[in-house]
């Protein structure tokens, strides 16, 4: 069955691309989705009505069902059984919540869950649902087993939050009507549904929200190994050659995310085309990837422009307010989209009192530590 996005009709969409909606964080993706939004987006992650031609391509390349998913074997598995389980049972399943960085998979898996339970898929966002109104709205419109998808749901304001804990638990919600002494509660049936929530910040959702989920799964990068599949089956939809060279060094520099993997491949594809090529080689990947600003440990101009803002500081740690001035992006973006790769590669390290730069760090961009007066310093790490 087709994933419908819930859309105007019910209210509770926000046509707009949620301020700090990271995609994958890259410049480019930015200026899609500044594109974007001059058409009917429905939703922020890419479900509902779309206008840019290359994200009707990312809607093509989402793996549709459990056996198209490739790699994070632990919750493949666990949602095979908790699917399995409750369709035996013949009960909509237990609420679920997909927690990790952007671009892991988090929106393919809810709109999987739909698909394998052949239900509905009403997809909305945190940020669009700012009135218990809007919610309920929707949740009156669920069928008997659809799946409401909320992405960003650790942006749920806290009142709507509050009217979805009785729906989430007992399948109704009461609604105050009036105020004051003609104040009365109207309460209301919901059809029992199953809520998938994503998000990127799972520590920002209340304990007794994150309690009223029956499962929570967390996605973690890929290895380049997964990458390369993801990869060869993408470069398979799009109808582009891939040799095993250009899917390994495409996969080693994606910095374990899928979405990255796919954003590299379209632009070798862009370059196979203008060249009148057919297949991707090593060599036209490694030219892609410079082309781009993708240096060899996979990262990019803003990357790179993070650790220059933290070497300028060394070695007195940046706060994140700081790094978000100097290099002029939000600072969810920078939690959300940058820093996990930055601090999983070791280029930079968190300390009670800020971000500082590595060793490692101070080398990917080829600087040295230095104080004002340009002597070297020793590092606070070795
Ligand atoms: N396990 C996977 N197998 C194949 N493709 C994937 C996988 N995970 C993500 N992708 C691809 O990466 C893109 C981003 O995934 P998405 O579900 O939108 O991530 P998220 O919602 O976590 O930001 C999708 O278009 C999809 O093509
Ligand atoms: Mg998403």
């Amino acid at each position: 069955m087709q994933p419908r996005a819930c859309g105007a009709q019910n209210g509770v969409v926000n046509a707009q691309q949620p301020e700090n909606d990271p995609g994958d964080g890259s410049p480019v993706d930015h200026v899609f989705n500044a594109g974007a939004l001059a058409g009917p987006l429905a939703s922020s992650d890419g479900i509902g009505e779309l206008a840019a031609p290359e994200r009707v391509t990312e809607l093509g390349l989402r793996p549709s069902n459990l056996g198209q998913f490739v790699g994070q074997p632990g919750i493949v598995a666990n949602l095979r059984v908790h699917l399995g389980a409750a369709q035996g049972r013949n009960e909509p399943p237990d609420h679920v919540l997909f927690c990790g960085p952007p671009g892991l998979g988090k929106t393919s898996l809810a709109r999987i869950l739909s698909e394998e339970l052949g239900s509905e898929l009403h997809a909305t966002s945190g940020p669009a649902l700012d009135k218990p109104r809007d919610l309920v709205g929707l949740l009156t419109s669920l069928k008997r087993g659809d799946v409401m998808f909320i992405d960003e749901i650790h942006r749920l304001p806290i009142s709507v939050e509050e009217y979805l804990y009785t729906a989430m638990e007992d399948f109704r919600v009461e609604m105050t009507i009036d105020s004051g002494p003609h104040a009365r509660v109207l309460p209301i049936t919901v059809e029992p549904f199953t809520l998938v929530g994503a998000t990127t910040r799972e520590g920002l959702l209340s304990a007794p929200f994150r309690a009223r989920f029956g499962l929570i799964e967390r996605l973690d990068p890929y290895p380049p190994s997964d990458l390369e599949l993801i990869l060869h089956r993408a470069a398979g939809i799009l109808g582009i050659g891939l040799d095993d060279e250009a899917a390994k060094l495409l996969a080693k520099r994606s910095r374990g995310t899928p979405r990255i993997a796919g954003r590299f491949l379209k632009r070798a594809r862009d370059r196979a085309q203008v060249a009148g090529v057919e297949v991707i080689t090593g060599e036209l990947a490694r030219t892609t990837l410079k082309s781009i600003g993708v240096d060899a440990s996979g990262l990019e101009e803003m990357d790179r422009r993070i650790l220059r803002c933290l070497a300028q500081h060394f070695p007195k740690p940046a706060a994140l307010k700081t790094i978000a001035a100097v290099i002029g992006e939000t600072e969810d973006t920078i939690e959300d989209v940058f820093e996990p790769h930055l601090l999983r590669s070791g280029f930079v390290q968190k300390t009670p009192r800020g971000r500082m730069i590595s060793p490692a760090g101070f080398s990917v961009i080829g600087m040295e530590p230095t104080d004002l007066s340009g002597d070297t310093l020793p590092l606070p790490f070795e």
